[in-house]
């Protein structure tokens, strides 16, 4: 039987710390009741999920790049903290032609200043964000329909 298709589902800095992490703001769910969650639905579309988590820029490049060297169908990217920063994921997501989504728990551009700016926003297919982790099942759903 032919593979079903793949979806990256990378995330970056302090989100191995859901849960427990300012909850008031990401909510209650930690990653693994996400990944669940996402599997289950995965499982329900036809797709496959490769979920990761990461507080390091570089893995974070390094799987862009295999997800597009894979041929997986998107990514779902939640860069964290680099979302603002990282001139590298910028780069890494132009370089590669599989769509991504950007996915934040909370709305950025209600919160600090300093947030407001993404350097994935420019460059992702769309973004999602202010859902909680209801996001990551409407990024993937967006992401069935490609
Ligand atoms: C976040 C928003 C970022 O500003 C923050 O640095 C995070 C989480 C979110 O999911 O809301 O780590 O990406």
């Amino acid at each position: 039987m032919a593979n079903k298709p793949v979806i990256f589902v990378l995330n970056g800095p302090n989100l191995n710390l859901l849960g427990m992490r300012e909850p008031e703001i990401y909510g209650s769910a930690t990653l693994d009741d996400i990944a669940g969650q996402m599997e289950d639905q995965a499982s329900a579309l036809g797709l496959d999920v490769e979920i990761r988590q990461s507080n390091h820029e570089g893995h974070l490049v390094d799987w862009l790049q295999e997800a597009a060297a894979d041929g997986a169908k998107a990514v779902i990217l939640n860069a964290g903290a680099l979302t603002h920063t990282s001139v590298a994921l910028h780069d890494a997501i132009k370089a590669i032609e599989t769509p991504v989504i950007e996915v934040h728990l909370s709305n950025p551009a209600a919160r600090e200043e300093f947030r407001h700016k993404s350097l994935v926003a420019p460059v992702a297919k769309g973004t999602i964000c202010g859902f909680g982790a209801l996001g990551y099942q409407l990024a993937l759903d967006a992401a069935s329909k490609f």
